[in-house]
């Protein structure tokens, strides 16, 4: 009743105003409003907090007004010119009906509504994931700052500075903790940089060694994750007693990966291991804990090859998965076959240091199918929390913590040995302990009415692993579980006492010091610690200052409603093996965004377990493989490519095991259908798969792209339909009408995950009915179809507590809305070809002369006057906007992708400033100014560079052309930190760690 009254007072106020909004977008749009789902009275009492309006930056008359210009009436009549009929979908496909739109508060309550259905509990089930305390200074002014989480990767590093410097201090962590010569900027989980060390223990033995073992103490999924990798690479793996197998053969073993401290919590001395598999020539790769490492000696100092682990611990929430940072460190001889990013120290053109991305030619993005490795997206904002987590605790932080965990572990080792419990690690322990009991069954039980989830090891044994978050209550309520599954008297907190035997082995205590970096012995106090974070971020560019309007990337609004339900603590605290009946509420959102992504996709179902769009690859190929297997077709192995594909393609393709074959593009841009016809029946025999994107990494929708379909599987292979460029496709076609069998989505592009300087990503996979069954499973907490693959992750559901934010911005648009922002994307992306038109060549669009959501505009002519796509980018950084994507896949030309998200104004500015820039390369071109001194060549102009006298300024243009070309950036100047950066030095000189007191004196870096 009083629900009632509150919502028709409501509807007074609201319902004129809403109704002439409303009416006025019904008409603007050309498209007929779909029937809303809601009941009647949502139906006359409309939410004015409306996500759409807020997420589509054009409104009505500026939509009008792009139509326009482009010579439509409708966005009906733009739409027929730029996406080809005969993939279109039916209106009702993805409409209101299919997908409910809530309001943003509706939305926000839903959440929270949810989030009460899990039941809380607090796990100290371990294998991996902790409860990790986030400090507040960083969970709000890193983890919940868009000027930290909507930065991108940073390729442009003058107006990235910030996050790379902040990047480095991860990479210094890992090496000063871990004891290696060399650490990258992270990557996906702890389970998949295992695999990753594996392959490269593989690829160092050229492939010939074909065995790699795999100590029993390794987390379960680990070796899960480890096994699907393998059979890409017809890698041998056994898991079980290493010692025992060097013993028969070690002519065949290219590396082992051992655990410490393992699963069950003990520390093992691995040294005479590590001698014995380097006399055989094989690589040593330890997982590890980086917490553990303040106390213990590190892998590096043993002879370990590689470490890896995952920081998770460091200051970031479990979130039922993930996201958290992996991390990856090699010795000095590896350094150059390492997978993922590192962030090297180079020079500016004025001599002072800088930060920028180091080796990337290693990287899939150049080496393609002979790439180190998939990896492009990894964690770079979680990278940056564990980063700061450091930064802010400093050595003696951290060991206080390590000690208090430790402590507290050997605290509860001899409280449960006084109940008459036995714990098997009980001498050498760090956070983990293995308690025998007769019965786990009665502790879990006990266990279960205190809220409490230890790990279920076996019939007799219990995993209980301690963290920061323990408090003194919690060690007493964890002891008395124990006491009353030993129907024994509660202990209390006085009877408590300190083991006399330490747990870490003598032999095994760390004696080397950590992190003595300046940066981790300055910045303690909360004020410091705000300044320093408020520091870097200035030196960022990100989604806060302008569009970036980055092709393929897909930059759109990471909306404050979405984000809101990932650090709500029901959603945060969640670990990846909690029992399903306390995570109904997660249950229920995983299930609702499979759902609509298959409604979105055209598919059958849905794996929401791949962390990254190349990890979705990866996984989607692997699914192929294991279908053909089923069928008998084993040697299915071939894969094509059209060459225009994104690198990740054929590494992914490559790591799947299977072998690529390139197809050419025609002229236009368009796939070359008698290449294609020609090879897949060539290798009709063997084909397995053709990758796909679409619409194409050119811009530009394919007529032919269902003709493409029909020719690889009337040749016996399935299509990959690569989803990075979803976001034209929403509500207008779909990769299954497209003729697909399987796609991945990035849902940090398409479905509003913030790109976080670099990740965290996910990558979740649509299939069509056949091939549903291999979706992948996961060793704790099954899931996939009956006959499904290993894992393709560490957690079951990946990062799962980001899928909140796909969810949520799904939810929020509905089915509407979401068509409707893939309209506004392609009339974005093509108001600006037209704005460019006659000042740049557009590279390519289709026969109505219309791109797709993205535009490819060619500066090869301005070859003749010595300038290249690099010097109109780092121009651009002058104007205060983040370039496009640049010399992919085009080496000179520039992808452009504005969103739907950005306004007209918006898109107006960034056009002046490509136009004006046109104009001073004209002034180049035409001799007015010198080819190798010029306001292109120089940029940026950092204010380093600006702030000198009359006399010091050489330059053949003025201070106020150079920095404030346009009236606008007056008011709206973002300044460039570094003038433009030198790559060959940064990558001849390779250094990756922080500088020192002494070079901080030399440079004041
Ligand atoms: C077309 C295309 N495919 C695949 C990927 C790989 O996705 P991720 O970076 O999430 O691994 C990208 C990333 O930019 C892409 O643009």
């Amino acid at each position: 009743m009083t629900r009632l009254v509150a919502a028709t007072g409501f509807r007074r106020l609201s319902v004129a105003k809403n109704l002439s909004g409303f009416s006025t977008r019904r008409i603007t749009r050309g498209f007929a409003t779909p029937a809303a789902s809601r009941d009647a009275l949502d139906a006359l009492f409309k939410p004015l907090d409306t996500f759409e309006r807020r997420h589509v930056g054009p409104d009505a008359s500026e939509v009008n007004k792009m139509l326009t210009k482009l010579g439509y009436q409708t966005m009906a009549e733009f739409v027929e010119d730029a996406v080809p009929q005969k993939i279109r979908i039916a209106s009702t496909t993805v409409d209101d009906a299919s997908i409910r739109p809530y309001s943003e508060s509706e939305l926000l309550k839903r959440a929270r509504d949810l989030a009460k259905v899990n039941k809380p509990a607090r796990s100290y089930i371990g294998m991996g994931y902790w409860n990790a305390v986030v400090p507040p200074v960083i969970l709000r002014n890193v983890m919940e700052n868009p000027a930290w989480y909507t930065q991108y990767t940073p390729y442009q590093p003058e107006i990235a500075q910030g996050r790379l410097e902040s990047l480095v201090n991860f990479q210094t962590m890992v090496i000063s903790l871990t004891g290696m010569h060399i650490a990258n900027a992270s990557l996906l989980d702890e389970a998949t940089a295992a695999a990753e060390a594996m392959v490269m223990s593989f690829a160092s033995a050229s492939q010939k060694k074909k065995t790699f073992l795999v100590d029993s103490g390794v987390s379960p999924q680990t070796i899960s994750v480890l096994k699907t990798r393998a059979l890409g690479f017809g890698i041998d793996l056994k898991v079980g007693d290493i010692s025992a197998a060097l013993e028969k053969d070690t002519s065949t073993v290219c590396g082992a990966l051992v655990q410490y401290p393992d699963v069950n919590g003990t520390i093992r001395d691995f040294g005479a291991l590590t001698k014995q598999l380097h006399d055989a020539g094989a690589i040593v790769s330890v997982a590890t804990d980086l917490l553990a490492l303040t106390l213990l000696t590190p892998p590096g100092e043993w002879g370990a090859d590689i470490v890896l682990g995952n920081s998770a611990r460091f200051g970031v929430p479990s979130g039922y998965g993930g996201p958290h940072a992996a991390f990856f460190a090699v010795t000095e001889k590896l350094k150059r076959k390492m997978p993922g990013r590192l962030i090297g120290r180079s020079k500016d053109v004025e001599g002072n240091p800088a930060y920028r991305l180091a080796l990337q030619t290693r990287e899939q993005h150049i080496r393609r199918e002979k790439a180190t490795s998939n990896i492009c997206t990894s964690q770079a904002l979680l990278a940056n929390m564990a980063a700061m987590y450091a930064v802010y605790h400093g050595p003696q932080g951290l060991r206080d913590i390590a000690s208090k965990v430790h402590g507290y572990t050997g605290i509860l080792g001899n409280a449960v040995q006084q109940l008459g419990y036995e714990v098997a690690n009980s001498e050498a322990f760090f956070d983990t302990l293995t308690i025998k009991a007769k019965d786990a069954e009665k502790v879990h039980a006990a266990a279960t009415s205190a809220g409490i989830n230890f790990r279920r090891i076996d019939a007799t044994s219990v995993g209980v692993t301690l963290d920061e978050s323990v408090s003194p209550a919690d060690l007493v309520d964890i002891i008395n579980v124990f006491a009353a599954a030993a129907d024994a008297a509660p202990l209390s907190r006085e009877s408590l006492s300190v083991p006399t035997a330490p747990g870490i082995p003598e032999t095994l205590k760390r004696e080397s010091g950590i992190l003595h970096h300046p940066v981790f012995n300055t910045h303690h106090s909360e004020t410091e610690m705000l300044r320093y974070i408020h520091h870097l971020q200035g030196k960022d560019l990100s989604l806060v200052h302008a569009m970036i309007p980055l092709g393929s990337c897909t930059m759109k609004l990471n909306s404050t409603s979405s984000m809101i339900p990932v650090t709500m603590p029901e959603y945060g605290n969640v670990h990846p093996f909690a029992p399903l009946e306390q995570v109904d509420g997660y249950a229920t959102i995983l299930k609702e965004l499979e759902k609509d992504l298959n409604i979105i996709t055209g598919f059958h179902s849905c794996s929401l377990q791949p962390n990254s769009g190349a990890a979705g690859e990866y996984a989607g190929l692997s699914v192929i493989r294991a279908y053909h297997k089923s069928r008998g077709d084993e040697n299915r192995d071939i894969c094509l490519i059209p060459v225009s594909a994104h690198g990740t393609n054929p590494a992914s393709a490559v790591m799947a095991g299977f072998k690529v074959v390139a197809i050419k593009s025609l002229p236009d841009g368009s796939l070359d259908l008698v290449d294609l016809k020609e090879k897949a029946e060539k290798h009709s025999k063997n084909l397995a798969a053709c990758m796909i994107t679409y619409p194409s990494t050119f811009g530009v929708f394919e007529e032919s792209v269902t003709h493409a379909c029909k020719i690889v599987h009337d040749n016996g292979g399935q299509v990959y339909i690569d989803g990075a460029n979803l976001n034209a496709q929403v509500g207008l076609t779909n990769p299954a009408t497209c003729g697909g069998d399987v796609c991945h989505l990035n849902l940090h592009k398409t479905f509003a995950i913030p790109h976080g300087g670099g990740g965290p990503g996910m990558g979740p996979i649509c299939v069509a009915e056949h091939l549903a069954p291999f979706l992948p499973t996961h060793p704790i907490i099954p899931t996939g179809g009956s006959k499904a693959i290993d894992a393709v992750a560490a957690a079951p559901y990946g990062s799962a507590s980001i899928l909140l934010i796909s969810w949520a911005y799904i939810k929020m648009l509905g089915g509407s809305g979401l068509s409707h922002s893939s309209f506004v994307a392609l009339l974005n992306a093509n108001y600006i070809a037209s704005r460019l038109k006659g000042h740049y060549t557009l590279k390519y669009k289709n026969s109505k002369g219309r791109v797709a959501h993205e535009l490819l505009i060619d500066m090869a002519e301005f070859d003749k006057a010595g300038l290249k796509v690099t010097d109109f980018a780092k121009r651009l950084q002058d104007y205060g906007f983040h370039p496009p994507t640049c010399s992919w896949p085009i080496p000179t030309a520039m992808l452009i992708e504005p969103t739907e998200s950005e306004t007209l104004e918006e898109l107006d500015r960034f056009c002046e400033a490509m136009i004006q820039i046109r104009a001073e390369a004209e002034e180049v071109i035409t001799g007015k100014q010198p080819k190798d001194n010029n306001v292109l060549k120089n940029a940026p102009h950092p204010i380093s560079v600006i702030a000198v006298s009359e006399e010091e300024w050489k330059r053949p243009y003025s201070r106020q052309k150079a920095v404030y070309p346009l009236q606008w950036l007056h008011q709206r100047k973002f300044w460039p930190t570094t003038s433009r950066i030198d790559d060959a030095y940064g990558d001849l000189n390779l250094n990756c760690e922080c500088p020192t007191v002494e070079e901080l004196a030399e440079h004041a870096v």
